[in-house]
C-alpha cells in the first residue's frame, strides 16, 4: 500500500474520530486542530504529519525546488544571510523541525565563507526520521560530516528532551517552514524560549499571508491547482501536496503569529512589516524573529 494510500486512510479514520471527539461533554476544549483544512483530533495529527513527511523524504528537497521554482533557496539564503552567523563569534545553533538540513548548511557555509569561522555548530531536531536520514546524506558529502558542527536528532518541536537541549543553552535557534505542521504552536516557542540564551534569537521562516489581492488570486490558482499536480507527477503523491498547501493557509497571519511569538517571552519588533516580521514575496514567505530578555 502506497504511502499516500495510508494517508487517505489516516484521514477518513479521522474523520470518523472528530465526530465522537466534538460530541465531547467539554465544548470549549473540543482537543481537535487543523490538518490542512480537515479537523482532526489533536492527538492524531503528530502521526498524520509524520505520514507526509515519510511520504515525500525522499523526493522533499527536488519537490522543494519544483513547487518553488527554485526561488526557496533565494528565501532561505536571505533568512540565514539576514541573522549573519558567527559574524561576532562562534555560534551554537539549533534548526529545530531541520528535515534535511536546508538551513543547516547555510548556516555554516556563511559562518565560514563570510568569516573564516569552523566553529559555530548546528544541531538538526527534526520528528521525521526519513527527512532526517536524507539530511545526513546530505552532509556525507560535506566538509562538515564527521565534524562537531553538525548533527542530526529525533525529537519533538514540542517537547525537546531537557537531558540533550539544556534550558539557556543555544545563541540561536531556528525553523523553517516547520513551524505551521506542529500541533501546538505556543508549546514550540515555550520550548524555544526555554533552550535559547538571555539575548538570543528565535527566527522563523515560514509562508504566510499575501497582502496584494492580485498576488493573493495568482498564489491561491498556482498552490491549489499546480503544486498538487506537481506532486501528482513527480512523486505520485497528490494528499500530501494537497495538505501542504492547505496547512499553508491555516497558518496564523503575520500579527497574530507575531503576538504568540510574544506571549512566549519574546521581545520583537512593531507590528509592521519590517518591524516583527520581514515578508518576502508580497507576505508569500515571511521571517519572523523575537529575541529571549
Ligand atoms: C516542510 S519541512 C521543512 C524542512 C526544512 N526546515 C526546510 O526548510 O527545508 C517541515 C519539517 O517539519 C518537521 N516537523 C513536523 N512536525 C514536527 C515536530 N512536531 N517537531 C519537529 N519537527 C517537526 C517535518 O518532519 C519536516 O521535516
Amino acid at each position: 500500500m502506497s504511502l499516500s494510500t495510508n494517508l487517505r486512510r489516516t484521514l477518513s479514520c479521522s474523520k470518523a474520530l472528530v465526530r465522537c471527539v466534538n460530541t465531547s461533554s467539554d465544548p470549549q476544549h473540543p482537543k481537535t486542530t487543523s490538518f490542512g483544512f480537515q479537523t482532526i483530533p489533536e492527538d492524531a495529527k503528530e502521526t498524520m504529519v509524520k505520514s507526509v513527511f515519510d511520504s515525500v523524504a525522499s523526493k522533499y528537497d527536488l519537490m522543494n525546488d519544483a513547487m518553488s521554482m527554485g526561488v526557496h533557496r533565494l528565501w532561505k539564503d536571505q533568512f540565514v544571510g539576514d541573522l549573519k552567523p558567527g559574524r561576532q563569534r562562534p555560534m551554537k545553533c539549533i534548526d529545530v523541525a531541520g528535515g534535511t538540513g536546508d538551513i543547516a548548511l547555510r548556516i555554516l557555509d556563511f559562518a565560514r565563507e563570510k568569516y573564516a569561522d569552523r566553529e559555530t555548530s548546528v544541531e538538526v531536531v527534526d520528528i521525521n526520521e526519513q527527512m532526517l536520514k536524507e539530511g545526513l546524506r546530505r552532509f556525507k558529502k560535506t566538509m562538515y560530516h564527521n565534524t562537531p558542527q553538525i548533527s542530526f536528532h529525533e525529537a519533538n518541536a514540542q517537547s525537546l528532551p531537557k537531558d540533550k537541549f539544556a534550558d539557556d543553552s543555544y545563541d540561536l535557534y531556528t525553523i523553517a517552514f516547520g513551524i505551521r505542521n506542529v500541533t501546538s504552536i505556543p508549546a514550540v516557542l515555550e520550548e524555544a524560549y526555554r533552550v535559547l540564551k538571555p539575548g538570543a534569537t528565535f527566527a522563523c521562516l515560514e509562508f504566510n499571508r499575501v497582502d496584494n489581492p492580485l498576488l493573493g488570486t495568482l498564489y491561491d490558482q498556482y498552490s491549489f491547482h499546480i503544486i498538487p499536480l506537481l506532486g501528482t507527477i513527480l512523486t505520485g503523491d497528490r494528499a500530501s501536496y494537497q495538505y501542504l498547501v492547505e496547512s499553508i493557509r491555516k497558518f496564523p497571519s503575520q500579527p497574530d503569529f507575531a503576538q504568540m511569538i510574544r506571549n512566549a517571552g519574546f521581545v520583537t519588533g512593531k507590528d509592521v512589516d519590517g518591524g516583527a516580521w520581514s515578508n518576502l514575496w508580497g507576505g508569500v514567505a515571511c521571517v519572523h524573529t523575537g529575541v529571549k530578555v
